[in-house]
C-alpha cells in the first residue's frame, strides 16, 4: 500500500516536473542542430567548452527556449532574482531575455551595481535600448574568456573598443549629448597612445569611470566627479597627484608638445613665405631701379 502511494506520488512528481518546468536537457541535444547551423544560431562546440561557463548545460541560461523545435526542452524554472531582472531589462528587446538575465542567478553583485549604473538606468528607468546589458560589454556569453585571455572582451587592451562600439556612435554621442571627440580624444591622449603601444600601466577607461557602477562623470560618486575623486583615482598610477595635476586630463588634447611644434609649423611657414614674397619684391625693385638708372646714365652720355 505505503510503496503503491510512493510510486503513485513519484509520478505525480515528475508529471508536474515535466509539464512546469520542461525536460531537463543536455548540453549534447541542443549542440545536435546547434552545433550544425548557420549565422547567429550556431554555437560552436570547441569554443563553448573552452569558455568559463563550457561545463553548463544550455538550459542553466536558456531555461525556456521559444518556439515548436523546442518543444519539452528547458530547464529549471528561473530564480525570483533572474525574473526580475530579465522583466527590468525587457526593453532591450532580445531574443531570449531570460537567457541574457540568467547572469543575476550567479553574479548577483554585478548585477547590483549594474542597476544603479547610468547604463542600467538607461535600459531599467528610461526603458531605452541604447545602453548596455552584460552581453554588450562581454560579447557572446558562449564564449566568455577569464582575463587575461585576449579573448575577453573587456581584457585590459579590448576595453577601449568594447566602450568604443557605442560611445564612437554619433547617434549615441548626439543623443545624449557627449562630447563628439571623447573616444578620439583617449586615442591621442598619452594614455591612449601608451595603451595602444601594449604599455600594460596605462589606463583604459574602466580605469577612470569603473566598469559594472559608471555613473556620470559629473556624478560626485563617479571616480573622476570631484578633484578629491580624481586625486584618488589619478593617483593610483600618479602618486601625489594635486589639483592642478588632475585637472590636466579631460577628454581634450594635452599635448603641449604636439601644440607647440604645430605653432611652430605655422609660424615657420608664414615665415618663409614672408620672406620668399620680400626677396621676390625686393628683387623687381632692385631691377626697376637698376634699368631706370642704366636707362638715364644711357640717355645723359
Ligand atoms: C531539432 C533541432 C534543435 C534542437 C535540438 C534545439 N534547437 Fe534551438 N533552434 C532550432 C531552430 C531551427 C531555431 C530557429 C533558428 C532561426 O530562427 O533561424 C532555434 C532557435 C534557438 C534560439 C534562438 C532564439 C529564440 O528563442 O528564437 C535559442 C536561444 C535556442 N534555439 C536554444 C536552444 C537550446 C538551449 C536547445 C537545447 C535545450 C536547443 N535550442 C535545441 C533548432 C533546435
Ligand atoms: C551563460 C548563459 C548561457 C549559456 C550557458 C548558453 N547561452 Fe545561448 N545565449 C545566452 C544569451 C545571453 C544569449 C543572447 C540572448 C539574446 O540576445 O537574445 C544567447 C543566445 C543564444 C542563441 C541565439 C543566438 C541569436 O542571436 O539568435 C542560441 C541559438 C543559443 N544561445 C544556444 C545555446 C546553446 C546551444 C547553448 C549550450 C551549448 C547555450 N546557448 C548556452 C546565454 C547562454
Ligand atoms: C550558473 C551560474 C552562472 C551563470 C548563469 C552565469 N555565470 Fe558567469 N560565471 C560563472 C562561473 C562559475 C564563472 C567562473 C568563475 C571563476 O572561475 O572564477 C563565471 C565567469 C564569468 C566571467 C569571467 C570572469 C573573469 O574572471 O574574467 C564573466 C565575464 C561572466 N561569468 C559573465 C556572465 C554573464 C554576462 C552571464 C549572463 C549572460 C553569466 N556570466 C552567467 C557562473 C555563471
Ligand atoms: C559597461 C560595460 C560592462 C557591462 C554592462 C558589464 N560589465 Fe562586467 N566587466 C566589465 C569590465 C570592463 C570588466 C573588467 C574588470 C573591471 O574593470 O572591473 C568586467 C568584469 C566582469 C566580471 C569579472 C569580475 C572580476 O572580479 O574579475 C564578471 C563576472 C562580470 N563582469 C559580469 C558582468 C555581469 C553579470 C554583467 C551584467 C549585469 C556585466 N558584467 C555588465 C564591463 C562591463
Ligand atoms: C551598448 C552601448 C554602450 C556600451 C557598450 C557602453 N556604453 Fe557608456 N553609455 C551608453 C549610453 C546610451 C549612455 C547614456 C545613458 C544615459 O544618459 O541615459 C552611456 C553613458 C556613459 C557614461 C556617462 C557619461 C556622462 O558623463 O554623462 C560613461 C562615463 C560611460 N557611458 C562609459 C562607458 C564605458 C567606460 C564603457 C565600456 C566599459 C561603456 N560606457 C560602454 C551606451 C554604452
Ligand atoms: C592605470 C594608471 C593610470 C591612471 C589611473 C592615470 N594615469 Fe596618467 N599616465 C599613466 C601612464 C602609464 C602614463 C605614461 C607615462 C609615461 O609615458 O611616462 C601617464 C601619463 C600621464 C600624463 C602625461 C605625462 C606626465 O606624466 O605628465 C598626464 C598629464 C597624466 N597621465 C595625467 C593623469 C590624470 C590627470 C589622471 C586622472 C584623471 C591619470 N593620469 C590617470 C597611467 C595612469
Ligand atoms: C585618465 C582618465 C580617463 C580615461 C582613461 C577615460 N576617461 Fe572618460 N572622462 C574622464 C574625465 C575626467 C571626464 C569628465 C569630463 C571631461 O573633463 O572631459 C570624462 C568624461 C567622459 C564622458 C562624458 C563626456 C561628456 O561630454 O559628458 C564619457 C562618455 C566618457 N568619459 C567615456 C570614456 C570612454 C569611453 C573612455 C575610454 C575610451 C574614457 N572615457 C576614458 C576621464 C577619463
Amino acid at each position: 500500500m505505503r510503496t503503491w502511494l510512493n510510486a503513485l506520488l513519484s509520478l505525480l512528481f515528475t508529471f508536474l516536473l515535466i509539464t512546469t518546468a520542461g525536460a531537463a536537457t543536455d548540453s549534447a541535444t541542443c549542440l545536435s542542430c546547434h552545433g550544425s547551423m548557420e549565422g547567429a544560431v550556431n554555437v560552436n562546440k570547441e569554443k563553448y567548452e573552452k569558455s568559463v561557463h563550457g561545463s553548463f548545460d544550455c538550459v542553466m541560461c536558456h531555461a525556456a527556449p521559444k518556439g515548436d523545435q523546442h518543444q519539452g526542452m528547458g530547464g529549471a524554472a528561473p530564480d525570483k532574482a533572474v525574473r526580475e531582472f530579465a522583466a527590468a531589462i525587457a526593453p532591450k528587446g532580445l531574443k531570449d531575455t531570460l537567457a541574457a538575465a540568467a547572469c543575476a542567478g550567479c553574479h548577483p553583485d554585478k548585477v547590483e551595481e549594474y542597476k544603479g549604473s547610468i547604463h542600467g538606468q538607461n535600459v531599467i528607468v528610461k526603458k531605452s535600448a541604447d545602453g548596455p546589458v552584460c552581453t554588450n560589454c562581454h560579447g557572446v556569453p558562449h564564449y566568455i574568456e577569464k582575463r587575461p585571455s585576449t579573448a575577453s572582451k573587456v581584457y585590459l587592451f579590448n576595453v577601449v573598443e568594447s566602450c568604443g562600439k557605442c560611445h564612437e556612435e554619433k547617434h549615441i554621442t548626439e543623443k545624449y549629448r557627449f562630447s563628439p571627440l571623447v573616444m578620439e580624444r583617449y586615442k591621442e591622449s598619452f594614455h591612449g597612445r601608451k595603451l595602444k603601444l601594449g604599455h600594460s600601466g596605462a589606463p583604459s577607461c574602466a580605469n577612470c569611470h569603473g566598469s559594472h557602477a559608471i555613473v556620470s562623470a559629473k556624478d560626485p560618486k563617479s571616480p573622476v566627479g570631484s578633484v578629491e575623486a580624481k586625486k584618488k583615482t589619478c593617483g593610483a598610477c600618479h602618486p601625489g597627484a594635486t589639483e592642478k595635476f588632475v585637472a590636466a586630463i579631460t577628454h581634450k588634447p594635452l599635448h603641449p608638445i604636439a601644440h607647440f611644434t604645430e605653432i611652430g609649423l605655422i609660424l615657420l611657414t608664414v615665415g618663409t613665405f614672408i620672406f620668399i614674397i620680400t626677396h621676390v619684391l625686393l628683387d623687381i625693385f632692385a631691377d626697376i631701379r637698376d634699368r631706370l638708372f642704366r636707362k638715364g646714365g644711357d640717355h645723359h652720355e
